[in-house]
């Protein structure tokens, strides 16, 4: 990996932020959920990927119960975004990985993302299939509801994701 140096994520970043996502994805408007996200959701882990200061990555873990448990210790992984020019240098990965090791240490049991699983599967991620997502999920997709679990001797939870306002829009959940 080139030199990169991985950091939560403070307010003056956010112009390169607001520049990241259109970059990585550009026929997805992300910047709302994002924008929702880092302006008011307690305990959110937000990590930049920095490389001589430049913003090159991002990605935010969105601290999570299950609607059957509101005690459950979960988190979402969502969106983690890398600069095209940046991508395939394990940057991602390395972002992922720094996530987890926070969330572990923070006592989260269990992190949840919907996504491709050949990639996530890579951070040892499986398909999810005691918690439902927030919104249901078209059959082909359902390899994408993925988990990975941080603590095994806590009893998984069951029900549905319950996550905070910004990701309740059901836009969100349709791959
Ligand atoms: C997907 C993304 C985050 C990966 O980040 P990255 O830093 O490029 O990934 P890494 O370098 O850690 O891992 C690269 C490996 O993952 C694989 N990979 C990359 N993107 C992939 C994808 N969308 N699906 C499956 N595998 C993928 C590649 O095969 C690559 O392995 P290889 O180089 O040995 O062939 C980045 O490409 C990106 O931002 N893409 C656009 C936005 C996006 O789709 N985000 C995912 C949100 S679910």
């Amino acid at each position: 990996m080139p030199d990169i140096r991985i950091r939560q994520t403070r307010p003056l970043d956010m112009p390169a932020i607001q520049a990241l996502y259109p970059a990585a994805f550009p026929d997805e408007d992300l910047l709302p959920v994002v924008g929702q996200l880092l302006a008011g959701v307690p305990g959110l882990i937000s990590l930049g990927a920095f490389q001589h200061e430049s913003l090159v990555g991002h990605v935010i873990f969105t601290p999570c119960a299950a609607d059957a448990d509101a005690t459950a210790k979960l988190s979402l992984l969502a969106p983690l975004a890398v600069a095209p020019e940046s991508q395939r240098k394990s940057i991602g990965t390395a972002l992922i990985r720094e996530g987890l090791n926070r969330l572990k240490s923070g006592g989260i049991s269990q992190v949840f993302v919907l996504g491709d699983p050949a990639y996530y599967g890579r951070s040892g991620f499986r398909p999810e299939t005691t918690i439902a997502p927030p919104h249901p999920l078209p059959d082909e997709y359902r390899d994408a509801w993925q988990s990975l679990t941080l603590d095994a001797t806590v009893h998984p939870a069951s029900g549905n994701l319950a996550v905070p306002a910004p990701w309740r829009d059901p836009a969100l959940w349709r791959p």
